[in-house]
């Protein structure tokens, strides 16, 4: 739509100014920049997908016009689009969807302003691919939770003020009784722990979150007690639409660099875009982008019509975590020595590229989602 094409011109020209400048010593320093903090809280890049009575850009609606804007700032920096990506995704936008009016009223309005920022705290050391093993207790004690355990790898965990917390509240059968928390990061017994020194998106805060004797009142349950992990699984799905999307943009960023330097850079006497063994990389690297953005904004539009999303937008996070970490995988091989050089881009994004193969969901996990909806469903 005409709305669509303005978000990417103004999402891409934004980027260009703003981020792209100090995109580099970002990743060295492992710091996102806070005057660039500053103008994405004002350009809306907090509340993209939350509704403007609340501060928010207003395009809930326009999960495809959120793709676009993630994948435009992720064309340029993914430590940037894993930022405003999480937040929105999976701790703005669920307590818009699951929360009370009272839980909107406290918490959605900082975080879609981008005065506090959000994260979502699943992973524990015993609780990875298997979500359902988390092991910090929320036990009841008057019309308050007692929060214990620790939290590891929560991307904006550091820094966060607002935190989804799942907590475990019993036994159900042979499943653990998850619960989700809104959790205020000022609460007496709450800690960040170590910060990770990460391969990719340096400068995207990933760190562990400690709970001793964290008191958290009964109104702070997400949703309903015992209903942790259904909510969490519907949260993830939302949430890898647009990691797929960011990995769309750092697909294109890698096919960007490639063309550039293949029409730049002259060995044996020619460009080296006149070698058939470049242009079938470029060739293959432009077809798997496309195709990711395809089954991306595909995913969008069934969460924008109200259909199941969920094995979509695995399948779109699967298709452009490989796709990107393949195209900058080329694009390092076609600049060479030069690739492997910070001087260059590619030598960035092939580090950030690895990570998206595994957060939200290892490549393994959504083929299990996959697999799981077409066998249950039968396709
Ligand atoms: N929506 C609604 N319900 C769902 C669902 C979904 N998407 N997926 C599963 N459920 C329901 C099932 O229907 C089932 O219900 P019944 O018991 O009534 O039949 C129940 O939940 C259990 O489902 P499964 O048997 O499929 O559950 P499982 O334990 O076998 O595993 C899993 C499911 C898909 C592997 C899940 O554990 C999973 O997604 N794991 C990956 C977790 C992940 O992505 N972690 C990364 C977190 S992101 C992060 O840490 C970084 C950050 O900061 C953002």
């Amino acid at each position: 739509t005409k709305r669509q094409q303005m978000i990417r011109k103004i999402t891409r020209e934004f980027s260009e100014e703003y981020i792209a400048p100090v995109a580099e010593e970002s990743d060295q320093t492992s710091q996102l920049d806070p005057k660039v903090f500053e103008m994405m809280k004002k350009m809306k890049y907090f509340g993209t997908c939350i509704p403007k009575e609340y501060g928010g850009a207003g395009l809930q609606d326009d999960t495809i016009s959120f793709c676009i804007a993630t994948e435009e700032i992720g064309r340029i920096d993914a430590s940037w689009s894993i930022t405003t990506g999480v937040h929105c995704s999976v701790c703005a936008y669920p307590i818009y969807i699951f929360g009370t009016d009272d839980q909107k009223d406290r918490f959605l309005v900082d975080l879609a302003t981008g005065e506090k920022l959000g994260a979502f705290a699943l992973t524990e050391a015993n609780a990875g691919s298997d979500a359902g093993g988390v092991q910090l207790t929320a036990v009841k004690d008057g019309d308050e939770y007692i929060l214990n355990g620790s939290k590891i790898f929560a991307t904006n965990g550091g820094i966060a003020e607002t935190l989804l917390v799942v907590t475990t509240t019993g036994q159900k059968g042979r499943r653990k009784e998850l619960t989700i928390f809104i959790v205020d990061t000022n609460t007496p017994g709450y800690s960040v722990g170590i910060r990770e020194d990460k391969l990719g998106v340096r400068a995207s805060n990933t760190s562990e979150l400690v709970f001793q004797d964290v008191r958290v009142p009964e109104e702070n349950i997400l949703g309903r007690l015992g209903q942790g992990f259904r909510l969490s699984m519907q949260i993830l799905d939302y949430g890898r639409i647009l990691m797929a999307a960011q990995c769309v943009g750092l697909g294109q960023a890698c096919l960007e660099a490639s063309i550039k330097y293949a029409n730049e850079r002259v060995q044996f006497g020619q460009k080296i875009g006149r070698f058939q063994g470049i242009q079938w990389k470029i060739a293959d690297m432009a077809t798997a982008v496309e195709s990711s953005r395809l089954l991306t904004y595909k995913a969008a539009y069934k969460c924008d019509i109200g259909e199941d999303y969920g094995h979509a937008g695995a399948m779109a996070k699967l298709v452009a975590s490989e796709a990107s970490m393949q195209a900058a995988h080329d694009a390092v091989q076609i600049h060479g020595g030069y690739g492997l050089m910070k001087a260059y881009d590619v030598e960035r994004y092939f580090r950030d590229a690895k990570m998206a193969e595994i957060y939200e969901g290892t490549s393994e996990i959504q083929r299990y989602v996959i697999a799981n909806h077409l066998l249950r469903k039968g396709g």
